[in-house]
């Protein structure tokens, strides 16, 4: 049976005021020079190794004095774990994707790197279009059968960033989480799609944390764990139109794991739809002691349907089944204020 809950807007606390600042990508940026993988030695045949080509054309790109287009063509490139450092000696870089980046088909190890593929200290990065596949059937089987596995990676991470648009872009089976955005300022994502089956383990669709000014709009996630999860010192963030299901719904936390923690606040949801989700809201903390917090969180506008737990507070979150510290100390509590779901 549908459930079907209208929820609209109720108040909102203002303390300070960021103002985004993006700018859409112009026609401009096709008359640009163009590095193309192929250029260095990428192959579209799907089985050619071409980390080397594409780490070549982007510190051709990222060294180049104006703007430049870091273009994958067409076809089927293989890549193991890669990260595009910058800063970059012009801010404003073009990474357009028309074809797919696929990883390795069996089990494989990114090394020290928990990422796939990862935009570190950059400034101004527009990545669009394309397909990021992450082939995490065989690590998820793996996991399943209980045997010693490598703990996968993160498809796309972007890091210590700012400024930064990831637009129409596809992430298809990562091992782990499919995007992190960690200690960023300004990262909008639109019309992202991700898709992992609902059973794939620990598959988040796009976690932030650390991180300012993020929005993502206009996009749809099916996955095996929370579609969007927030994590601790994320602050002004917007999640406006996105579809989640199959997943865990959105969440904010989990929260107050550490003592010491940075809450989360100014975060609006609306506009949502959830199909088929274990829940739809939810803010989830563990019930230790900290100083973390929730403030001035906004739900709104949402439609679900067949979602298990369409708002749900877990204060004493324990995936594990194994926190002892939980009921032991009476005092625990992560704060919430102004906490606002709202139905019309
Ligand atoms: C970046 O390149 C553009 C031309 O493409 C140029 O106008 C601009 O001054 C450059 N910016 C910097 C910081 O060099
Ligand atoms: C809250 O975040 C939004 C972005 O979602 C931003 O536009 C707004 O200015 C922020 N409000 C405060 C008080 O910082």
């Amino acid at each position: 049976m549908a459930i079907h809950s209208n929820l609209i807007s109720l108040l909102f606390l203002a303390t300070a005021i960021t103002i985004l600042t993006i700018s859409p990508p112009t026609s401009a940026a096709t008359r640009r020079p163009q590095f193309n993988v192929v250029r260095f030695g990428a192959r579209p045949d799907g089985r050619t190794d071409s980390t080397r080509a594409f780490l070549t054309a982007w510190t051709r790109a990222c060294g180049s004095r104006v703007r430049v287009i870091m273009l994958v063509p067409k076809g089927r490139f293989l890549v193991r774990n890669m990260q595009f450092t910058g800063p970059c000696k012009n801010r404003s870089i073009f990474v357009r994707i028309l074809g797919t980046i696929v990883a390795p088909n069996n089990i494989w190890t990114t090394g020290n790197s928990p990422h796939w593929i990862e935009f570190h200290r950059v400034d101004g990065v527009t990545i669009s279009g394309g397909v990021l596949d992450g082939k995490g059937a065989a690590l998820w089987a793996c996991k399943k059968a209980g045997r010693s596995c490598p703990n996968g990676a993160t498809t796309l991470s972007i890091s210590n960033s700012q400024n930064v648009v990831v637009s129409r872009l596809t992430s298809l089976n990562s091992h782990m989480f499919h995007m992190v955005i960690n200690f960023c300022h300004n990262v909008k994502l639109q019309g992202v799609r991700i898709s992992a089956p609902g059973n794939s383990p620990n598959t988040d669709g796009i976690h932030v944390q650390f991180s300012t000014a993020v929005s993502i709009v206009s996009s749809k996630i099916a996955t095996g764990d929370d579609c969007v999860s927030i994590g601790p010192g994320t602050a002004n963030m917007l999640v406006d139109k996105v579809t989640c299901g199959p997943g865990h719904g959105i969440s904010i936390g989990s929260l107050g794991k550490d003592v010491n923690e940075q809450g989360v606040q100014n975060v609006t949801v609306r506009s949502t739809t959830f199909v088929g989700t274990t829940n739809g809201f939810r803010i989830k903390a563990w019930g230790k002691p900290s100083n973390g917090f929730a403030r001035n969180i906004l739900f709104q506008h949402a439609t679900m349907y067949n979602v298990q737990n369409p708002i749900f507070i877990d204060q004493r979150y324990c995936p594990d089944r194994n926190c002892a510290d939980q009921v032991k100390k009476k005092k625990k509590v992560t704060h919430f204020f102004c906490v606002f779901f709202c139905y019309a």
